[in-house]
């Protein structure tokens, strides 16, 4: 434990108050169903402080963005509880999804965000939403709350990962 909190893959037990804390920033997340986050509980990592769940976060592969040999992975359902922020548990999920996806070579990690300033401190830049067209048309079409993705106040943000993507790791 570092800091008071630490970060550990999720377990099913988990999914309940992922689905919750999801909901509870529903202004700045895309909603998912309790059924999807069961489905993808292997790709969620959560962060403990004394036994309590203080944060969550996820990601998904991107075949369709980049040379499919070095993938995207975007990172999605970040959140960390309100009375728990500013103490790096953010920081410290994002570090074990970059560490987690590092072993499968990515190209690029990016975000959907209104947060571009904790995403900027962890070395992310902002990109055009031109380059995220897929997710904007397949995830954003569902939206109700702009009319419109390119003028969305939500910033479109990269971390280039190539000096991992050309790692052979042996078993
Ligand atoms: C974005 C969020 C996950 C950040 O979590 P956090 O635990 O507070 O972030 P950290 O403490 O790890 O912050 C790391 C660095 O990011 C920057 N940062 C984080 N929050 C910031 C803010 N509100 N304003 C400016 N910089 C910020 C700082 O440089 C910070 O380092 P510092 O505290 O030493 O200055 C949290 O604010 C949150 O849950 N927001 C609501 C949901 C959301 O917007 N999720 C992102 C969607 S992709």
């Amino acid at each position: 434990m570092r800091n008071g909190f630490e970060i550990r893959v999720a377990t099913l037990g988990d999914a309940e108050k992922i689905y919750a804390m999801v909901h509870l920033n529903r202004d700045q997340l895309v909603p998912r169903s309790m059924g999807n986050i069961v489905e993808t509980i292997d790709r969620f990592f959560v962060a403990e402080s004394n036994g309590e769940m203080v944060g969550c976060a996820t990601y998904q592969i991107h075949p369709e963005f980049g040379d499919a040999r070095a993938a995207t992975v975007e990172v999605q359902s970040l959140a960390v509880k309100s009375a728990f922020r500013r103490r790096g548990i953010g920081k410290a999920l994002v570090e074990a999804i970059i560490s987690r996806v590092s072993a499968f070579g990515p190209g690029e990690i990016v975000a959907l965000t209104f947060a571009p300033k904790f995403f900027g401190a962890l070395g992310f830049e902002e990109i055009p939403k031109t380059e995220v067209m897929h997710k904007l048309y397949t995830g954003c079409i569902n939206c109700t709350k702009h009319t419109d993705p390119f003028t969305c106040p939500e910033i479109a943000m990269k971390r280039e990962m190539h000096s991992l993507s050309n790692r052979k790791d042996t078993l």
